[in-house]
C-alpha cells in the first residue's frame, strides 16, 4: 500500500500518547504531506461497543503521533450507526465520498452493511468484535479471509459459561435464551449452545426479540415457561435493554448468565469472556498493519483473543442470595457492583 516505506520507521518508533475520547480526531500537523483517512462506524451505543471504540481510537491516536513525526497525518472519523442498517449504509457512502483509505466496523450488524456498501471498491474493511465472521459471510475462513475484509472476533466460550451456571445450580434443567434472530452473531452462538446444553441435560428455551422494546415481555414469557436461569449471548439488541432484563430477572429470582462483561456490569449475574479494551486495541493494530505496513487483509487471519476472564456482579448475587465465590474456579474472578 501507499506507505510501505514507513513500515520499519513506525515499528521502531516509540508510541506514547495521552487519552482521547471516542470520536476525537488525530492531532493536527500542519506540515503533514500525506493524509491517511480511517472511517469508523460503531453499530450502536451500548457500553461494550463504546469500550471497544474508545480503545480503538486511543490506540490509533498513538499511531497518529508516531506517523505525524514522519510527515503523515492519520485522520480518524467516528460515526455511530444508531442501530440502523440504513444509517450505517449512509455513513459508509459518506466515507466513500470522502475517499477514506480504510473503514472499521464495530459489531456484526455494522460490519454486514458496511461490507455491502464498500463492495466494488478496493477499500479494506476491518471489523471489530464480530463473533462469527464466517457465519456473517464476511470472510471465507478465519485463517484466510480471502477478500478485502478481516478483523477481530470475540469468540464466545459457551461451554465455560454453562459450566458456571451448573456450578451455581447443579439442578438446572431449563435455561431460557434471549436473542435477536436477525443478528448472525447470536444465531451462530445459539446454534452452538443448544446441543452443548442437551449434552449437559439442560433444555434450552429459546425466545427471540426483534427490538429492545420486546425484551421485558420476552423475559416474562421465559419465566412463565419455567426457566430457572437465563442466558444472553452477545446480542446487541438485548444489550440495549440489559438493565430492564436484569431487573425483571432479579424480581423473579432468576440468575442471568451473559456472554460479555458489559452485560454483567449492567446487572447480569456472571460471565466468562474476553477483554473488550484489548480487543479494540488489537483491531487498531490490524488497521496500522494494513494502512502503514502494507499487509493484505486477504491473508491476515481473523484475530481471536485467548484470555477469558470470569466477571461476577456482586450486587446481583446478593439480591439473588447467591454466594459470588461459587464462581471462583481457582483463578478468582473480577467483581463488579
Ligand atoms: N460480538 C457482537 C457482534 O458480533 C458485538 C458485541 C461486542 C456485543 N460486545 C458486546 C454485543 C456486548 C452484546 C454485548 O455483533
Amino acid at each position: 500500500m501507499k506507505l510501505k516505506k514507513l513500515t520499519s520507521l513506525l515499528l521502531a518508533g516509540t508510541l506514547a500518547l495521552g487519552l482521547a475520547g471516542c470520536g476525537s480526531a488525530a492531532p493536527e500537523n500542519p506540515e503533514a504531506q500525506n493524509t491517511l483517512k480511517v472511517g469508523v462506524v460503531q453499530y450502536d451505543r451500548h457500553s461494550s461497543l463504546d469500550e471497544i471504540c474508545d480503545a480503538l481510537t486511543r490506540e490509533l491516536e498513538t499511531s497518529a503521533t508516531a506517523l505525524a513525526g514522519l510527515g503523515t497525518k492519520l485522520e480518524v472519523t467516528v460515526k455511530n450507526g444508531q442501530g440502523d442498517a440504513a444509517t450505517i449504509n449512509d455513513i459508509c457512502t459518506l466515507f466513500l465520498a470522502d475517499k477514506v483509505d480504510l473503514v472499521v466496523a464495530i459489531a456484526t450488524p455494522a460490519a454486514a452493511p458496511a461490507a455491502a456498501a464498500l463492495q466494488g471498491s478496493d477499500i479494506p474493511l476491518v471489523f471489530s468484535a464480530v463473533t462469527d465472521p464466517v457465519a456473517a459471510q464476511l470472510v471465507d475462513s478465519m485463517e484466510a479471509p480471502g477478500g478485502s475484509i478481516t478483523g477481530t472476533s470475540d469468540y464466545i466460550d459457551t461451554q465455560a459459561i454453562f459450566n458456571l451456571a451448573l456450578t451455581q445450580n447443579p439442578q438446572l434443567k431449563k435455561l431460557g435464551i434471549l436473542y435477536n434472530l436477525s443478528e448472525p452473531n447470536s444465531v451462530a452462538t445459539v446454534e452452538k449452545a443448544v446441543p452443548q446444553l442437551e449434552e449437559k441435560g439442560v433444555e434450552a428455551l429459546l425466545t427471540t426479540v426483534s427490538a429492545e422494546s420486546e425484551v421485558q415481555m420476552a423475559v416474562h414469557d421465559l419465566i412463565s415457561e419455567g426457566a430457572q436461569a437465563i442466558f444472553v449471548p452477545i446480542d446487541n439488541t438485548v444489550a440495549n435493554a440489559m438493565s430492564v432484563l436484569a431487573d425483571e430477572a432479579i424480581r423473579a429470582g432468576l440468575p442471568v448468565y451473559t456472554a460479555a462483561d458489559s452485560l454483567v456490569r449492567d446487572g447480569g449475574l456472571a460471565t466468562v469472556g474476553v477483554n473488550y479494551t484489548a480487543l479494540g486495541e488489537e483491531t487498531a493494530h490490524m488497521v496500522t498493519d494494513i494502512l502503514v505496513n502494507g499487509k493484505d487483509p486477504a491473508q491476515m487471519p481473523v484475530r481471536v483473543l485467548e484470555d477469558q476472564i470470569v466477571t461476577v456482579n456482586t450486587t446481583t448475587a446478593k439480591a439473588l442470595s447467591i454466594d459470588p465465590d461459587v464462581f471462583d474456579q481457582g483463578n478468582g474472578y473480577f467483581s463488579v457492583e
